[in-house]
């Protein structure tokens, strides 16, 4: 069975009462808990993983790496737009990441709208909620590896 990582960043701990109006009023354990239903449906297993550490996140996306996971959704929070070190993570481990994030940053101030994560991404999802990630699960579980025939 695939397994995929879902990693957390930094503040995303405080989902659930961090800016409601933005974030929503959902907490990152029933996210979580959400997260493995959607799973079961797909016939993948998840991990999930959050810190407020660039380095700890750093260490999970290398652990997950090299115990064979196949892919990761991953919403660095503020270090998307700051985390150099993430970026060369996920290009150097090579994994393939969908970037999530809960709001649509092209629609709020001009520093969320760069991502130096997104280029070594696979693709990006803002801006559609906590769906989002079951989006990304989705696109993990059926379309990265399948062999997609052009014709
Ligand atoms: C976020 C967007 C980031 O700009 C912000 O720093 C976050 C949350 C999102 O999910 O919308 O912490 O990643």
């Amino acid at each position: 069975m695939k397994k995929i990582g879902i990693l957390n960043g930094v503040n995303l701990n405080r989902l659930g009462v961090r800016e409601p109006e933005i974030y929503g009023k959902t907490t990152l354990e029933d996210l979580e808990r959400n997260l493995e239903e959607t799973a079961k449906t797909l016939s993948v297993e998840i991990e999930c993983f959050q810190s407020n550490h660039e380095g700890a996140l750093v260490d999970k996306i290398c652990e997950w790496t090299d115990r064979g996971f196949s892919g990761l959704v991953f919403n660095p929070g503020a270090f998307t737009h700051t985390s150099v070190a993430l970026r060369d993570c996920i290009a150097g481990c090579a994994i393939p990441t969908i970037e999530v994030h809960i709001s649509n940053v092209h629609a709020r101030e001009e520093f969320r709208r760069m991502s130096l994560i997104a280029p070594v991404c696979a693709g990006q999802i803002v801006g559609l909620g906590l769906a989002g990630y079951d989006l990304a699960l989705f696109w993990h579980a059926n379309v990265n590896g399948a062999l997609l025939v052009a014709k």
